[in-house]
């Protein structure tokens, strides 16, 4: 059944404990907010869900968002995740009930950035190993394995938004930059900055001192990047520099980019020096127990996924994500949606000031935005304007129209029923909300 709404929302849960700047500026938006400072079990989620009757949950990378949770609560209009990563999200499930989900694909890149150029440099001069050795009284001075940075080969893999903060801060400390992505306009960038492009990741692996990883969890086409730095890739590391490179992996990107056994085996040969590693195939909530895959191997330095947890990358992720949604709940303007992260529609300017705001996410089936703007035509309202964009991967479309009357709920309702006949699909349309826009 289309979810059908007529005003801004109102009714937000927060879980996993985001900035608690947040609550206060989602307030200031009119909205109610239930926070769980935790990250809820599935049963508890759902319980406060239903008995707050969220129409917005706000989570980071933990909480599962199932087919189940979004099938079980029929007032949720939208998912904002607090972060970047949206792998803990029922992408299709929310598409097929028009629910959109968000992400905050910026705010927490440079304390990721940051803590990549403090591996690079603590692992060049091994000082994660020396620290300990020290604390034991032990006098070990020697250069044995320890590198400067400059005039090295960095390899960036995944020329995204981190990737490329991170190549311009290298390149401000002496380092080359080689660098890979599948994305023609990121390797533009890339090129245009007078970074070396490579053209495979083989290439890029054989032709780097150090590798970082900073690719998403999928491809442009949606393709999964598991697995994607294989044993044989991650043997090929520094292969085509001196034999004195210094062979340093970084992935503080996501967990199953690599699976930490092979980057052991590549350890174990000689082949990588050191690496250092943020996030790992299997995650722990926080306080719950955890093996750390490496803890045999002091060449790898471990921290807990703490890349975007600095005092300065939280209270910023709260003040962009209240923005997002706050703009999608008066308005329907889209930005940051994980259905098509670089997407941005809205239709609000002086002229649509007391006018009214349609915004629709219906399916992709031909005919179905024929029929949305033939029952707005129906329903007696003209479409003064209009932008429509297609999600074709998920089957969804979203659509926003400016109108010059607003629909009484019957109305919204036969425009939905309409659609479904019209297009003879009866769930073409997934939900509606209508705004007034306000001067
Ligand atoms: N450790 C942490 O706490 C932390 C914090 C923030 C982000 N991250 C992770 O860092 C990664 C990068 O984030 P971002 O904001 O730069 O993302 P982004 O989407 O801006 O950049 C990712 C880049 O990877 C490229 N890419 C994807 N698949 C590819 C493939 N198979 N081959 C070549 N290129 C490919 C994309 O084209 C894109 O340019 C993400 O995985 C994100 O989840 C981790």
């Amino acid at each position: 059944m289309a979810r059908v709404l007529m005003g801004p929302l109102t009714r937000a849960v927060v879980v996993e404990n985001p900035d608690s700047s947040l609550d206060e500026l989602l307030s200031a938006q009119g909205m109610d907010v239930t926070r769980l400072s935790h990250a809820p079990g599935e049963d508890e989620l759902l319980r406060v869900m239903k008995e707050t009757r969220a129409q917005v949950l706000f989570k980071r990378s933990r909480v599962p968002v199932t087919r189940e949770l979004v099938e079980a609560c029929p007032d949720l209009f939208a998912v904002q995740l607090c972060c970047i990563g949206d792998d803990s999200v029922d992408k299709k499930a929310c598409a097929d009930h028009g629910v959109l989900v968000f992400n905050d694909p910026v705010s927490n890149g440079r304390s990721v950035v940051e803590l990549v150029v403090a591996h690079l440099i603590a692992l060049s001069r091994r000082l994660f190993e020396t620290d300990p050795v020290c604390r034991q009284g032990v006098w070990e001075k020697n250069n044995r394995e320890r590198y400067e940075i400059k005039g090295k080969v960095l390899g960036v893999l995944g020329l995204g938004n981190i990737g490329r903060q991170v190549a311009r801060a290298a390149e401000a400390l002496g380092m080359r930059v080689h660098f890979y992505d599948s994305r023609y306009a990121a390797t533009e960038v890339g090129v245009e900055f007078g970074w070396d492009a490579a053209n495979t990741i083989d290439e890029l692996m054989m032709g780097s001192d150090y590798v970082t990883v900073h690719l998403s969890a999928s491809n442009e086409r949606g393709e999964s990047n598991e697995n994607i730095i294989s044993r044989e890739r991650l043997m090929l590391l520094g292969k085509d520099r001196p034999e004195n490179s210094p062979r340093i992996f970084v992935n503080l990107g996501r967990g199953f980019l690599h699976q930490p056994e092979d980057l052991l085996a590549a350890i174990d040969a000689g082949v990588i020096r050191r690496a250092a590693v943020d996030v790992y195939p299997d995650e722990p909530r926080t306080g719950e127990e955890w093996t750390n895959p490496y803890e045999n191997e002091p060449r790898v330095a471990v921290t807990p996924h703490i890349g975007a947890a600095t005092q300065e990358a939280q209270p910023r992720i709260a003040r962009r994500v209240a923005w997002t949604l706050g703009q999608f709940s008066l308005n329907g303007t889209v930005r940051d949606m994980v259905f098509a992260p670089r997407a941005r529609l809205g239709l609000v300017d002086q002229s649509s000031s007391d006018k009214v705001l349609l915004a629709v996410a219906h399916s992709t089936a031909r005919g179905t935005k024929r029929a949305v703007d033939d029952a707005i035509f129906q329903a007696g309202a003209s479409n003064l304007s209009s932008v429509h964009k297609d999600f074709e991967s998920l089957g969804v479309a979203y659509d926003l129209s400016v109108i010059d009357r607003p629909l009484s709920e019957g109305e919204v309702h036969t425009l939905v029923a309409e659609a479904a006949r019209v297009s003879e699909d009866p769930t073409a349309i997934r939900s509606v909300r209508q705004m007034h826009l306000q001067r």
